[in-house]
């Protein structure tokens, strides 16, 4: 079976990090956003179609350097074409029913049992659904009693959203869903879905963590869910000047200066550098980045050999190749 792997978006919300990667090769944990989706593929998927656009010389680039265990076929979207339109471009790569799948969305799911549930219900269209507590910013389903969707929302306002579960961003698509996608930009969740509801749709909600890697808040949250309460200093990094609460990983060849206090929740990657006295709470330090002596990090992301100068706050803010957002 095939799947098709949805990562040409321009990731506008993570900018300013996202001019300098695509959002799918942003590092969580060390690895790719696209490299955790594509793991979590069972082994009946064999092979990956991608449709790539935005910087797709850099995934094409990356993919080839670290091929994945099955096959990946590269496919050029010239102009951005939508989650809708990303597919039917990709038809003629396409022989039966088959997987889409958001490559910025980090889950629990089992995408085996996703599968099987689609077969059960002979659904036309199946999608994954998470339960969220504030449906404003997502497309919800409503669900009848056998799983059966029978209404779509998106982006409802507190007023009119009649559920909480969330479009999760994972479909198992019969192969003529295809005949249902126009052609140019389209949007699978706004136009295709609701023009098949009444073919058969399922929704399959599950448990967890699910964690849209849109925005600077929901990648740290990425990075705090899988760290879960671990604290890991890498032998190569002495520890002992600064004084360290966890949850919080320290990669190779990281320098903790005097007085630094890291964490609760700290991510430093390999070769960073700490000053003296600086303090990191809540926030990612990606590789050979450099916080001067009595810096306040907080809630922030601050990306490859950024350097903080001395005494600087950080807060909330994503520091990338000279431009913060
Ligand atoms: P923002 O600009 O910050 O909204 O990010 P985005 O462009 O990635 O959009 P969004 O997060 O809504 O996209 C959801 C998924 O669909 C991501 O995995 C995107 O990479 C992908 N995606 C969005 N638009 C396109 C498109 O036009 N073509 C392709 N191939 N994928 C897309």
């Amino acid at each position: 079976m095939k799947a098709v792997l949805l990562v040409g978006g321009k990731g506008t919300r993570l900018r300013p990090l996202t001019y300098r990667l695509p959002k799918p090769l942003i590092p969580l944990m060390g690895k790719p956003l696209l490299m955790h989706v594509i793991d979590s593929l069972p082994e009946e998927i064999d092979e990956t179609i991608v449709p790539v656009g935005y910087m797709k010389d850099k995934i094409e680039d990356y993919l080839e350097k670290n091929p994945p265990r099955r096959k990946i076929t590269i496919i050029e979207e010239k102009h951005p074409l939508g989650t809708g339109g990303a597919v039917k471009n990709v038809e003629d790569y396409i022989d039966g029913p088959f997987l889409v799948i958001n490559g910025d969305t980090v889950s629990s799911l089992d995408v085996g049992s996703f599968m099987e549930f689609h077969r059960k219900k002979k659904a036309f269209a199946s999608i994954s659904l998470w339960e969220v507590t504030d449906p404003t910013p997502f497309g919800i389903v409503e669900l009848e009693d056998d799983q059966r969707i029978c209404r779509f929302q998106e982006k409802p306002t507190k007023e009119e959203a009649f559920s909480n579960l969330a479009n999760a961003g994972v479909y198992a698509l019969e192969y003529e869903v295809l005949d249902h996608i126009g052609d140019g930009f389209v949007s699978m969740e706004r136009e295709v879905f609701p023009r098949i509801l009444d073919k058969g749709m399922y929704g399959l909600t599950f448990e967890g963590y699910w964690i849209d890697c849109g925005t600077r808040d929901s990648i740290l949250s990425a990075f705090w869910t899988l760290m879960a309460d671990s604290v890991e200093i890498h032998d190569s990094v002495d520890g002992r000047r600064g004084r360290i609460s966890g949850p919080a990983i320290i990669r190779k060849d990281a320098v903790i200066g005097d007085g630094a206090v890291l964490g609760p929740y700290a991510y430093l990657s390999e070769r960073t550098v700490v000053g003296d006295n600086a303090r990191i709470e809540k926030s990612v330090v990606f590789e050979g980045a450099k916080i001067g002596r009595e810096c306040l990090i907080r809630d922030s992301l601050i990306d490859v050999d950024v350097e903080v100068p001395a005494k600087t706050e950080v807060i909330s803010t994503t520091l990338s190749g000279g431009k913060s957002e």
